[in-house]
């Protein structure tokens, strides 16, 4: 009891302050999101992600260079395909868009972690993430027939370099049937990254600009998961990993950190937290403002979710954080 006891006696300097830290941030956590784009010489920013690109192959694999230099170990990356189609062939086939920014980086920057968005919506010409029975406007996408689907992108995307699968579809039973996937074509050591828990948000509405995928009709609200559930999420995470899900994505993550603690809690596996495009352009749109300091609240972000149990952070601000605690 005071005055006894002082808990500002250990926060009086830097150096006690730091001594007695319990969570830090570290470049090692940070994995850095990337859209490809067919053509060369391309680098489109998206309206709504100040800093974020559409990339073509060549500037990918720049790009890769300078993340992999600043210390970032792994991209995550997306496509946005020539065409779409109902059977999102952009996705599954050898020389998808992914795929070729895959192989490039992998050529070009071998020790990057190159994880794969594995999905279906930016490759659909409704933009759902799975297979709509023809002519159904429902959005009620068609569960076991996309595993099958997704089952061949995943193949594709390891056979094209893809060090990582990351499932991000919220289908049932998609980490087996990936897994499945990927052993039979003699990928047994790629680890799945499942998206586990992911909910219907509304802070993806910057991404679905950045990667051209919105739904068509409907919503995304009969596979990915209601805001208000965390129980539900206990039970998916615990339906990935009994399927064989090597870490587990939860998603989105500052509205979600609740979700975030329980998770790392309930599981020995790498949690993994998706910092989304919502968040990120809140805070770009403040910071351009001058409301706020940038730096400051993205790294006291990024230290919040490892404070919640988060080991590695999916972040557009990856670069810019990597920047930051070199100096
Ligand atoms: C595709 C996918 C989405 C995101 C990652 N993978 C969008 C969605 O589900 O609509 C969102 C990422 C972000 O907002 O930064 N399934
Ligand atoms: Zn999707």
């Amino acid at each position: 009891m005071f005055p006894i006891n002082r808990p500002r006696r250990l926060r009086q300097t830097t150096q006690l302050r730091r001594m007695v830290r319990e969570n830090t941030v570290t470049t090692s956590d940070l994995i850095y999101p990337l859209f490809a784009v067919p053509g060369e010489g391309i680098a489109k920013e998206v309206k709504s992600m100040p800093g974020v690109y559409q990339l073509s192959v060549d500037k990918i694999v720049a790009e890769a260079k300078e993340v992999y230099d600043l210390g970032i170990p792994s991209i995550i990356l997306f496509g946005i395909p020539d065409n779409k189609d109902v059977e999102a062939t952009g996705a599954w086939h050898d020389c998808g868009i992914v795929q070729k920014a895959a192989t490039a980086v992998k050529e070009a920057v071998p020790e990057l972690v190159i994880i794969a968005d594995t999905c279906l919506c930016e490759y659909t010409s409704h933009g759902h993430c799975g297979y709509l029975e023809v002519g159904d406007l429902s959005g009620r996408v068609l569960n076991d027939p996309t595993l099958e689907l997704l089952k061949k992108t995943a193949v594709s995307q390891a056979k094209a370099g893809a060090d990582i699968i990351a499932p991000s579809g919220m289908m049932d039973g998609f980490v087996q049937a990936i897994r499945t996937g990927l052993d039979e074509a003699g990928f047994q050591d790629t680890p799945i990254l499942s998206y586990a828990a992911k909910y219907a948000s509304a802070y993806y509405g910057p991404f679905r600009d950045a990667a051209e995928s919105p739904p068509q009709f409907g919503d995304r609200s009969t596979y990915q998961m209601d805001p208000a559930n965390s129980q539900e999420a206990l039970k998916e995470i615990e339906l990935d990993i009994a399927e064989g899900a090597d870490m587990l994505m939860i998603k989105p993550a500052l509205a979600y950190m609740d979700i975030i603690w329980r998770v790392k809690e309930a599981t020995n596996l790498p949690v993994a937290a998706y910092n989304v495009s919502g968040e990120y352009s809140m805070v770009k749109a403040a910071a351009l403002n001058g409301w706020i300091d940038e730096q400051k609240v993205v790294m006291e972000t990024l230290t919040g979710f490892k404070r919640s149990g988060a080991d590695l952070i999916l972040t557009y601000h990856a670069k810019d954080a990597a920047r930051w605690l070199q100096d």
